[in-house]
C-alpha cells in the first residue's frame, strides 16, 4: 500500500516541480524582457525594481489587491496579470507603453480600480497592468480658480486639497473619496452639483496624456479630436491619462443637506412620480438623489415594504432651501430640522456617509473596505406612471436584495449640448437608474444569484426606460450590455452605441486616427472603424 502511493505520488511530484519551474521560468523571462526594454528607454536596474512586479518578485499580490474594489475579481480562478508597472513620473508611463508596445502586451491600466467589471485589471486574454497609484500630484491653483490633478489621485484627496485653498472653490464630481481621477473623469463623472454645474469634463481645461507610441502630449499637441475623446469616452480607448486641469467651480460657504425617509405608507409612490419631473427645472442650486429599496414595514412586523429616502444638497442656505421645498414640493413634507447647514467640504463627508464627528483628513484615506457587487444602468427619458411605479415596488419587494440610485438631471445638464463631450446623454433624459446589489457570501452559487436578481430588476424595467438605444453610463461599466472578444466593429457597436448613442461614430473615427492598430483595448473599449 505504502509504495504504491509513493508509486503513484513521485510522477505527479515531478509533474507539479517541472510546472512550477517552467512557469518561473516563462514569467522571470517575460520579466526580463520588459525589464531589458525599460533599462533601453535609459531607466536604472535599480528603479526598475521598485516599480516592475511579476509574480515571482515580493509584493506582487498587496500590489495587484490594494486596488481591487470588487471581491467578485479576487478569486484564485481570476485571471492574473503577467506583470504590474506602477511609474513615478509621465517618462516612466511612456517607457512603459513603448516596452509593452514592442513586446506585443495587452495593457489594462488602472488608477483607482473602482471599474464595477473589473475590467482595469483582469481580462480573459494575457495582459499586464499600467497601475497609475504613484501619480498622484494635485496643485490647486484659487487665484486663477484651476486644479491639476494626476491620474492616480483619489476623488476624495482632490476634495482635500481645494478645502486646504480655498472654501469658496468646489469640483463637481463623484461622492465616493476613494474614487480614482483617471476612469472618474476620463469617463465623465457625475456627483451632486450636476444640476448646476453639469458633469466633470464640463471644466476640463488641460490634460497630459501619453499616446500609442508613447509620445507624451498636452492639449494643443494632442489635439481637439483626441481631447474631446477623452473626455467622458473613456480614455482606456485613447491614451493613458496622466493629469486633468480643470477650473474649479463656486460654492457658497455654506450649504444645506438632508437625508429623509419617505415608505409606501408615506405616499412615497406619489412623492418619487412628482420628483421626476420637478428636477427638470427646479432651482438649479439644488440635487436630490432618491435611494429606492425594499426594507423591513418600521410598523407591521415580517412584512415587507418599499422606501424612497430623499438625499440633497442645496448650493445655499437652510431658510432658502425650506422655503423653496415648501412652495414648490410641499408633498415631501420637509422640516425645518432635518435641514443641516455646513461648508462644502463637510458636505462631501456627509455624503459618504461619515457622521459629524469626522474630521476632513478621513478623506486622504485610500482603504477601502470591499464587498461583492454589480451595478447596472438606465436612463428614464418618459416619466414612469405610478401604476408602473407600483408596479416596480412589488418587483423590488419579491426580489428582496436589488436596490435602485435615481440621480436627479435637469438644469444645467439640459443645457450642454449632446455633441460636447462623449457622454450624450444630457436633455431628455430626466433622471440616471443605478441598479445595485452589494453582498458578503463568498462563492460563485452566491455571485450566480446575484447576478440573477439584478439582471431580472434590469429586465423588468424594460418597459419603463430608453430604447433603441437602451442607454447606459460607461462609468456604471456593465459587461452585460456586451463584450468584444476580438475588437470588432460590430461587437463594439452594441455596447458602444449604448454607452455613447450618436457620438459613438465620432469616437470610432478618433480612435481610427490616433490608434489604427488598437493597442489601447479592453473588453468594452471603442473599435477602430470597419
Ligand atoms: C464605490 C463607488 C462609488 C462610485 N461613485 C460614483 C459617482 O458618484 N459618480 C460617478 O460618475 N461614478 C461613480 N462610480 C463609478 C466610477 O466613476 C467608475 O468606476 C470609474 O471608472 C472609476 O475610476 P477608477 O480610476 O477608480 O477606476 P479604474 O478601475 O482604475 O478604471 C476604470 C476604467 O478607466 C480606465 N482608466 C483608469 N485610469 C485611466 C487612465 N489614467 N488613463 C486611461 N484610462 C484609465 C480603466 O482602464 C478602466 O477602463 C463609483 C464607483 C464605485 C466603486
Ligand atoms: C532601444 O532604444 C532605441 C531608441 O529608443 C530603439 O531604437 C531600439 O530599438 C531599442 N532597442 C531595443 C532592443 O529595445
Ligand atoms: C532612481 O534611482 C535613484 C537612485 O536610487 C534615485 O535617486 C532616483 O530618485 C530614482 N528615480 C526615480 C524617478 O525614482
Ligand atoms: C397621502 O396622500 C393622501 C391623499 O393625497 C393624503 O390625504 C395623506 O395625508 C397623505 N399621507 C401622508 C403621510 O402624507
Ligand atoms: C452631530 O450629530 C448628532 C447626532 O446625529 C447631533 O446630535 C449633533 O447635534 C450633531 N452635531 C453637530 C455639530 O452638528
Ligand atoms: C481608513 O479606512 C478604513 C476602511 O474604511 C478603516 O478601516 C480605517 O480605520 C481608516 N483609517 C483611518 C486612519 O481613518
Ligand atoms: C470574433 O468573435 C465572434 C463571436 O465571439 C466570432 O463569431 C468571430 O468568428 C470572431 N472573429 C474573428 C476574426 O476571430
Amino acid at each position: 500500500m505504502g509504495t504504491n502511493i509513493k508509486y503513484f505520488l513521485f510522477p505527479w511530484f515531478v509533474l507539479i516541480l517541472f510546472s512550477t519551474f517552467s512557469k518561473t521560468l516563462c514569467l522571470d523571462q517575460t520579466y526580463d524582457a520588459f525589464s531589458k526594454c525599460l533599462q533601453n528607454q535609459t531607466i536604472s536596474p535599480a528603479n526598475i525594481s521598485t516599480i516592475l512586479y511579476s509574480a515571482q518578485t515580493p509584493n506582487f499580490n498587496s500590489v495587484l489587491l490594494a486596488y481591487i474594489r470588487n471581491l467578485r475579481f479576487t478569486l484564485p480562478t481570476t485571471p492574473k496579470p503577467q506583470l504590474i508597472i506602477t511609474p513615478l513620473n509621465p517618462s516612466q508611463v511612456s517607457a512603459a507603453v513603448i516596452c509593452a508596445r514592442n513586446l506585443g502586451h495587452q495593457v489594462k491600466i488602472r488608477s483607482g480600480g473602482h471599474d464595477y467589471d473589473g475590467l482595469s485589471y483582469t481580462s480573459e486574454h494575457p495582459f499586464i497592468i499600467l497601475d497609475m497609484q504613484n501619480l498622484r500630484r494635485i496643485d490647486v491653483d484659487p487665484k486663477a480658480g484651476t486644479a491639476y490633478v494626476e491620474a492616480g489621485s483619489t476623488l476624495g484627496e482632490l476634495y482635500y486639497r481645494i478645502h486646504e485653498k480655498t472654501n469658496t472653490f468646489g469640483f463637481p464630481a463623484g461622492v465616493c473619496p476613494t474614487v480614482g481621477v483617471g476612469g472618474h473623469i476620463s469617463g465623465g463623472g457625475y456627483g451632486n452639483m450636476i444640476r448646476k454645474y453639469g458633469l466633470s469634463v464640463d471644466h476640463i481645461i488641460d490634460a497630459t496624456v501619453v499616446d500609442a507610441q508613447g509620445k507624451i502630449l498636452n492639449r494643443k499637441t494632442m489635439g481637439d479630436d483626441l481631447f474631446w475623446a477623452i473626455r467622458g469616452g473613456g480614455g482606456a480607448s485613447f491614451a493613458v491619462v496622466v493629469s486633468f486641469t480643470f477650473n474649479l467651480v463656486p460654492v457658497p460657504e455654506t450649504v444645506t443637506v438632508f437625508n429623509i425617509e419617505r415608505y409606501l405608507s408615506d405616499n412615497a409612490t406619489e412623492l418619487v412620480y412628482k420628483w421626476q419631473t420637478l428636477m427638470q427645472d427646479i432651482d438649479y442650486n439644488l440635487f436630490i438623489r432618491l435611494l429606492i429599496q425594499p426594507v423591513n414595514d418600521p410598523i407591521i412586523k415580517n412584512k415587507k415594504t418599499g422606501r424612497a429616502t430623499f438625499i440633497a444638497l442645496y448650493l445655499g442656505n437652510s431658510k432658502d432651501l425650506f422655503s423653496l421645498l415648501s412652495t414648490k414640493f410641499p408633498e415631501l413634507g420637509l422640516k425645518k430640522e432635518d435641514c443641516l447647514e455646513m461648508s462644502w467640504i463637510n458636505s462631501a463627508l456627509y455624503w459618504a456617509n461619515f457622521d459629524n464627528t469626522t474630521k476632513p483628513e478621513v478623506l486622504l484615506n485610500r482603504t477601502f473596505t470591499a464587498n461583492y457587487n454589480k451595478r447596472k444602468s438606465d436612463y428614464v427619458t418618459t416619466p414612469i406612471t405610478t401604476a408602473g411605479l407600483n408596479l416596480m415596488w412589488q418587483k423590488l419587494i419579491t426580489l428582496e436584495q436589488v436596490g435602485m440610485v435615481f440621480n436627479s438631471y435637469g438644469g444645467r445638464m439640459n443645457e450642454i449640448p449632446a455633441t460636447d463631450t462623449p457622454m450624450p446623454h444630457r436633455k431628455g433624459s430626466f433622471y440616471k437608474i443605478q441598479y445595485s446589489d452589494s453582498w458578503k457570501e463568498p462563492g460563485t452559487a452566491a455571485n450566480d444569484k446575484h447576478l440573477g436578481l439584478i439582471r431580472e430588476l434590469h429586465t423588468f424595467m424594460t418597459p419603463y426606460v430608453s430604447k433603441n438605444p437602451r442607454g447606459a453610463y460607461l462609468n456604471y461599466r456593465d459587461i452585460d450590455i456586451g463584450v468584444s472578444h476580438n475588437w470588432t466593429y460590430q461587437q463594439g457597436e452594441v455596447y458602444g452605441r449604448q454607452y455613447f448613442m450618436g457620438n459613438f461614430d465620432r469616437l470610432v473615427k478618433v480612435k481610427t486616427l490616433v490608434d489604427p492598430t488598437n493597442f489601447f483595448r479592453n473588453e468594452q473599449s471603442i473599435p477602430v472603424q470597419k
